[in-house]
């Protein structure tokens, strides 16, 4: 079961275009890295906990039959939280089920955490990471064994903070106690649910690995997400669309012309046009039907579909929405995050702070 039905205030202005679920990563709906993350581990189905900007996850992912998954999608009529959410799907729901928030971009081994979890009896396994700086996540404590102390949601400044490890938002959840979370209200699984169940004395632990682990829901974070998917430091469970070419992946019915240079890593997407003299890459991605005009250069950046980059601009570790239109000779700098439909003058310098 996967939770999407967040408004993604944070990663704002990019989800007033679109529902963060299905923002895309490496020219790819989100939630496809995560499917094709528990299609890895044994899962074929999959139930969508939807709510706000459910018709953008429908049009992205549609059944997902070509992720080798069957998707159910449950909609809330008014947005429940991350436990209402669950609860309201629970009716789809048997067995011992994953449960992911659909912001995680992970590589851990899902099926060593099934194993621990049925192996210590279990009925709620949380995935614990380590982050440098905890206090924008859920703080979690566990005793020797593993076993949850407590839970902690985002503490207060000024809070002591007695652990580095948080909840990763990604759960493995006996599905009979879904059944005991309220439905008619809103409920937060990190703030109720999981501590009524230490409370309650329930078995609920810990599984702490080693492996890649990014909340995509804030643009620094969705962007350093794709460098490190490209650049090799998260593992690409699933390849961007386009035929791989010297370290790049390339998408059909596009256009180069001869001195165009594409740097690896990158992606360019399908039906993209590449001008005279353009150098897209490293670590560039470019969206559907885009247009690359002569002598511009695209570095770390992440364009949407459809942007247009005029005679020689410069784009560095920026995101643009689709439908972004870049003057001749602008340039836009590191951090800079420009929503869908944003044109940018001729000649204009852009850097983070003008953006924020
Ligand atoms: P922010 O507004 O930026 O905090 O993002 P968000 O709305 O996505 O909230 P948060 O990151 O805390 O949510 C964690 C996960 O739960 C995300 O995958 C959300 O899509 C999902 N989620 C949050 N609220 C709801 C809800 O009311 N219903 C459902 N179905 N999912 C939710």
């Amino acid at each position: 079961m996967i939770l999407a039905g967040g408004q993604g205030t944070r990663l704002r202005p990019l989800t007033l275009a679109r529902a963060k679920p299905v923002v895309p990563v490496l020219n790819r709906p989100f939630l496809a890295h995560q499917l094709a993350l528990l299609r890895a581990h044994g899962v074929v189905d999959a139930i969508l906990a939807c709510s706000y900007r459910v018709d953008d996850v429908r049009a992205a992912l549609g059944g997902a039959e070509h992720l080798g998954v069957t998707l159910r999608y449950v909609v809330e009529k008014e947005p429940l939280g991350t436990g209402g959410g669950v609860a309201n799907a629970a009716d789809l729901a048997s067995g011992t089920i994953f449960v992911l928030n659909g912001d995680v971009l992970t590589d851990a081994d899902l099926t060593a955490m099934r194993r621990r979890h049925e192996a210590q009896g279990s009925r709620a396994t949380i995935f614990l990471t380590r982050v440098s700086d905890p206090r924008q996540y859920g703080l979690v404590e566990t005793d020797a064994e593993g076993r949850l102390r407590a839970f902690r949601e985002k503490p207060a400044a000024g809070e002591p903070i007695t652990t580095d490890t948080i909840n990763a938002g990604v759960y493995l959840l006996d599905a009979a106690l879904l059944h005991g979370i309220p439905r008619d209200r809103p409920v937060s699984i990190e703030r109720e649910v999981f501590p009524a169940l230490i409370a309650d004395g329930v078995p609920c632990f810990g599984w702490e690995a080693e492996a890649y682990w990014r909340d995509i829901g804030t643009p620094a974070a969705y962007h350093a997400a794709q460098m490190d998917l490209l650049e090799g430091r998260a593992r690409l469970l699933l390849p961007p669309p386009g035929e791989p070419r010297e370290g790049s992946w390339i998408g059909t019915g596009g256009t180069a012309a001869a001195d165009a240079r594409v740097v690896a890593p990158s992606v360019i997407g399908a039906r993209v046009t590449l001008a005279a003299g353009c150098r897209v890459g490293p670590s560039a991605v470019v969206g559907d039907g885009s247009t690359i005009g002569p002598d511009a250069r695209v570095e770390g950046a992440v364009l949407w579909e459809r942007v247009d980059l005029g005679r020689g601009a410069v784009l560095r570790d920026c995101v643009l929405g689709a439908d972004v239109r870049i003057g001749a000779h602008a340039r836009v700098g590191a951090g800079v995050v420009l929503e869908s439909g944003a044109v940018i003058p001729e000649r204009t310098t852009l850097t983070r702070d003008d953006a924020s």
